[in-house]
């Protein structure tokens, strides 16, 4: 097991260039699956996730390996198996998306309940009501979902909660059903557009990505296709609260501005500076934040992925700063570990109330999750001293070589 040590108090400066979005790789690998062909995706990360994947998808019988040039060729030529491993399916949350494909292909799929950041209950009761609408039939035995479909049939789901897993993986089921489907009240996260981009350039019908009515109309096959992912927000947000934090002065590279308005607009309520340009986003900091609330919401609203790392910051505002979180009710596992770096932070119910103080010092610290690891680096970079972060493997299924780029930006950090 290996920790982050970082020495804090330093002023990051300087460019950093982020990597392709996490959440659309593990979403457009499954999908590839789906086509006849060889498909290539430029600008998958090179995270702990992607890995994952790359290893169930090759028990399957794909190919899948990175080029020189960091590009991606996925070849499902012999792709054939409707069980992956479940030691393999339950290390991440987006293996609950091997369903709708392993559906959409074979009309049958036995898949281990997915796993992923311990964030709170993450049900999938609305992934199986969409199937079910489709025809498929579905039991739950040991932890294992058995689903089988005689014909899939296009339908009518309307999701009760907004939720990007199934509006996500009742695109991919219905990319190849008979007739149409529409979904309703789906998420509009920009993944959800870029992977409807991508089936579309396969030759899937897909209209409406992007707004909260997607409508599918079923083709009998998917070609290979070439796809480029779009930029992490969350890896571009966690920067940007980075250079705040310290009073730096940071240019965020290979970003989409549009998608971090909610994240700017919190950063410039703080008094942080952001300009943004076509590809880049400069940030710098202006002495201690001023106190904001935070109220995490479904794209377009402030992602709830950004909340731990901005609760970092936060601690270090100049009066008392209200985090509510909408989105998983369990994403307050950071707030202990905060704490031991000096915050006054403390959680009733679904808000974090963080009464702000001067600086933070360093302690030895344990992340629980992904995010909450990105809210230690956050926390580690402002305070004083030596911090130690534990369970630094949570970070990696996230983040790409996180300590290299960080220390590019003039950070103190090291894996030990
Ligand atoms: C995805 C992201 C995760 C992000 C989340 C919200 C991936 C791999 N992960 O997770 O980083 O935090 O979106 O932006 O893309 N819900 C139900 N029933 C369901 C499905 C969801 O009640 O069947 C609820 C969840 O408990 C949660 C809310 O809906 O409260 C949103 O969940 P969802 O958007 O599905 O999150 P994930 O797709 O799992």
């Amino acid at each position: 097991m290996s920790k982050l040590v970082i020495t804090g108090g330093q002023r990051l400066e300087g460019r950093v260039a982020v990597s392709g979005r996490k959440n659309a790789a593990v979403a457009m690998i499954p999908a590839a699956l789906l086509a006849e062909g060889t498909s290539t995706i430029e600008n998958l990360p090179d995270i702990q996730d992607v890995r994952v994947y790359q290893d169930i998808v090759q028990h399957l019988g794909v190919q899948m390996e990175r080029r020189e040039d960091g590009v991606m060729e996925i070849n499902p030529a012999g792709f054939s198996c409707t069980q992956p491993p479940h030691s393999l399916v339950k290390k991440l949350r987006a293996s609950y998306y091997l369903l709708g494909v392993l559906l959409a292909k074979f009309g049958e799929a036995e898949v281990a309940m997915p796993g992923g950041c311990d964030i709170g209950v993450r049900p999938i009761d609305q992934h199986i009501k969409g199937f079910e609408a489709l025809g498929v039939e579905i039991s739950i035995e040991h932890g294992v979902i058995k689903a089988k479909a005689r014909e899939l049939r296009g339908a009518s789901v309307y999701l009760d909660v907004v939720s990007v897993g199934a509006t996500i993986n009742l695109m991919l089921v219905a990319t190849m059903a008979k007739g149409t489907t529409i979904i309703e009240n789906a998420a509009k996260e920009p993944h959800v557009v870029d992977l409807a981009t991508c089936l579309n350039t396969m030759g899937a019908e897909i209209r409406g990505a992007g707004t909260d009515i997607i409508r599918i109309r079923g083709v009998k096959e998917l070609h290979g296709c070439n796809h480029a992912i779009i930029p992490d927000e969350i890896e571009a947000a966690t920067f940007m609260i980075a250079a705040a934090a310290t009073g730096g002065d940071i240019v965020v590279e290979n970003v989409i501005p549009k998608h971090l308005d909610p994240v700017t607009a919190k950063l410039r309520e703080t008094g942080a500076e952001v300009e943004e340009n076509g590809d880049y986003l400069r940030v710098r900091g202006n002495g201690r934040p001023r106190a904001v609330n935070v109220k995490t919401l479904p794209y377009p609203g402030f992602p709830t992925d950004a909340q731990q790392p901005m609760t970092a910051f936060l601690s270090i505002a100049d009066g008392t700063s209200f985090v509510t979180e909408t989105v998983w009710e369990g994403r307050f596992k950071h707030v202990d570990e905060l704490r031991r770096m000096g915050s006054k932070v403390k959680v009733e119910g679904r808000t974090a109330i963080i009464e702000g103080v001067e600086g933070l010092t360093g302690a030895q610290v344990q992340a629980t999750d992904l995010r909450a690891g990105a809210a230690l680096i956050i926390a580690g970079l402002m305070a004083e001293g030596k911090t130690e972060i534990c369970g630094i493997e949570h970070v990696d299924r996230g983040y790409e070589r996180p300590e290299e780029k960080f220390r590019s930006l003039g950070a103190v950090m090291e894996r030990v």
